[in-house]
């Protein structure tokens, strides 16, 4: 057992219904880490010093949520290869002085999408968002060999930034602006809330669209008890993947940067299980 604390924390803004510190809590005695875990709640006005704060305080690392996750790049030392090819960062790792950017959210999906036995080849896919979540998950299904991303988001000018980008990087998927409120496309079969509706804001009846049997419903948002059925799950007939097991899953990949401690992948579904149940009894 590691008896020193990590210091870590979240940046951000609204941060009230974060779970992020009762995460870390929780991981504490699971895993040997000690954490203390500080909210820093800033929407990017003045994130110099945020970042300067940070550093004075000596933390080893911490994670980045709406609205920072693009914003935050300039500011960083180095990004991880994955984070520059996603074009968004929520967690840092502070090494040496230098500020490293990475994408936990990536590999969450992708741990999440393993659990689920769900495979993106070949599939049509709709993304409603083109924000950090929503790169995330573009990558990830554009890196399983997706067929098409249908991005529906209310901004044409960020969902075509989107676009663009992955579409030099992923020329065997093929991506399709449509507007926020238009139906999916006929043949999709997997479907992404990476907007903050339904956790800020109540779901948009657009996103209650059901798809053919079969189909996966993924939603990045989730219920701040951790124990009920966020809107978009509700009433899914098909797969679905919660907000709270990828919150998990990038909190314990966060951790690995944070602690240097890498965590196989058997106790990696074990432990978000197990932090799971914990923040369900409140
Ligand atoms: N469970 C997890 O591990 C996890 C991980 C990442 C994110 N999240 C959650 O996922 C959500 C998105 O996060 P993010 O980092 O991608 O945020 P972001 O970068 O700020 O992007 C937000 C996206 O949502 C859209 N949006 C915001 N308000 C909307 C509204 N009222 N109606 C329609 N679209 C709206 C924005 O559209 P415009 O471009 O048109 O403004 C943008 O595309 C947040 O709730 C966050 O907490 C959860």
């Amino acid at each position: 057992m590691n008896n020193s604390r990590i210091k870590a924390g979240l940046i951000g803004s609204p941060l009230k219904k974060s779970l992020s510190p009762r995460i870390f809590k929780a991981l504490s005695p699971l895993s040997g880490e000690k954490y203390s875990y500080a909210l820093l709640e800033t929407d990017g006005a003045g994130l110099g010093q945020t970042l300067k704060k940070i550093e004075r305080e000596g933390w080893a690392g911490f994670n980045v949520t709406l609205p920072l996750k693009e914003k935050i790049i300039p500011f960083l030392d180095a990004l991880s290869p994955g984070s520059e090819a996603v074009g968004a960062v929520n967690a840092v790792r502070i090494k040496d002085g230098k500020l490293e950017g990475h994408n936990t959210d990536t590999k969450a999906m992708s741990l999440a999408l393993q659990e689920a036995g769900c495979r993106p080849r070949g599939r049509e896919c709709v993304i409603w968002g083109a924000g950090g979540a929503a790169r995330a998950a573009a990558w990830i299904l554009a890196s399983g060999g997706a067929e098409t991303v249908h991005i529906h988001n209310r901004s044409v000018l960020r969902a075509d930034g989107l676009m663009k980008g992955f579409s030099r990087m992923f020329p065997r998927t093929k991506f399709a602006i449509r507007k926020f409120t238009d139906p999916p496309a006929a043949a999709s079969t997997v479907f992404i809330n990476a907007t903050p509706l339904g956790m800020y804001g109540s779901l948009a009846d657009n996103l209650r669209f059901n798809g053919p049997h079969g189909s996966l419903y993924l939603d990045f948002t989730y219920d701040a008890c951790a124990r009920s059925l966020t809107p978009f799950l509700q009433n899914r007939a098909g797969k679905t993947i919660s907000g709270i097991d990828l919150l998990i899953y990038q909190a314990l990949k966060s951790s690995e940067l944070y602690s240097g401690r890498p965590i196989t992948a058997g106790d990696m579904v074990k432990l978000k299980d197990q932090i799971k149940s914990r923040l369900r009894k409140g």
